[in-house]
């Protein structure tokens, strides 16, 4: 299982791609982004990540010059040359060349550059995390919204930077209202007097794919979900605490600010939904999924 990269229709091993210097991906973060993880050579979630990738082209005033058709093959093309396993797939579209490293659009003159990154895919699914709430803010929605997901990550990397001094695994951000929102790369559940509760989208979050699949599985399996704001008292008075992404499923929380929850042990609720939503998240794909991947395929060819 090599780790492959496809810049612009070109495959070749992730050392050897290369983006220049004038790209304002690197620049200025001036790119947009998507990530899944593939079962058997199909990407979970593919429409939603790629309904999502639209939606952070619009709010950053992009224009995407490809259809879905076209990256799709791109990816499973690469996706074949890196030979049979299960991958993490890293879809980049920058803006592209710059005629210099000005930030100003009309120096933008270049076409999207789009990047797919092949990796093997270290499982991730249901690993136990520890969080700390950190004192750096979510950005302002009204500043860089945390829905778009852009390239420009640099309020996540020292989240998780600060969280880590602390000793945590990863950080829970507020927003300016002092009310939580996410972590630095997956969306928060908290489990509060009975109630799965997720900070609504207008707290400044990341509209999670995941999170969005938990809205509909936890009612699903008997569990009472909410979308509200949640505070810091609240989330340090839950029951159990778990994160959600693409690449963990669920990840539940084991300990809060250096302090342990239910023994530091992934909580009793958490530990019964983890087989439950596996098993949900397989029948979507085998139902859902890889029959729209093939589809699009088969259309686009
Ligand atoms: C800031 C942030 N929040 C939440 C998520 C989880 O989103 P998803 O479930 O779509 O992977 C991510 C994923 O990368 C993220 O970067």
């Amino acid at each position: 299982m090599a780790n492959l990269c496809n810049v612009d229709g070109l495959i070749t091993q992730e050392a050897a791609a290369r983006i220049p210097v004038l790209d304002r991906g690197f620049l200025f973060g001036d790119s947009i982004y998507e990530v899944v993880r593939t079962v058997g050579e199909v990407p979970f979630g593919w429409p939603e990540h790629w309904a999502r990738l639209q939606l952070s082209a619009a709010a950053i005033r992009m224009q995407l010059d490809l259809d879905e058709g076209t990256i799709a093959r791109r990816i499973a093309a690469t996706i074949a040359a890196a030979g049979p396993g299960d991958y993490y797939v890293r879809l980049i579209v920058t803006r592209g060349l710059g005629d210099a490293p000005n930030i100003d659009l009309a120096y933008a003159n270049g076409k999207p550059c789009w990047v797919v990154m092949v990796r093997s895919l270290t499982p991730m699914s249901g690993k136990p995390s520890r969080l700390a709430i950190i004192d750096r803010l979510r950005n302002d929605r009204r500043a860089l919204d945390p829905a778009t997901k852009s390239g420009n990550y640099l309020n996540n990397v020292l989240g998780l930077a600060e969280a880590k001094a602390l000793g945590a695994t990863d950080c829970v951000m507020c927003n300016a209202d002092g009310l939580l929102t996410e972590a630095s790369t997956s969306n928060l559940f908290a489990l509060l007097d009975g109630v799965w509760c997720t900070p609504p989208l207008d707290a400044g979050i990341l509209a999670g794919i995941t999170r969005a699949l938990l809205l509909r599985f936890l009612p699903s399996c008997g569990e009472r979900v909410a979308e509200r704001a949640i505070t810091t008292a609240e989330l340090r008075g839950a029951a159990e605490i778990f994160l959600s992404s693409s690449l963990r499923d669920i990840a539940p929380v084991t300990h809060l600010d250096a302090r342990a929850l239910h023994g530091g042990e992934v909580g009793p609720r958490s530990s019964a939904l983890l087989p439950k939503f596996a098993e949900f998240l397989a029948q979507r794909m085998q139902q859902h999924y890889a029959p729209t991947w093939q589809r699009l395929l088969g259309n686009s060819k």
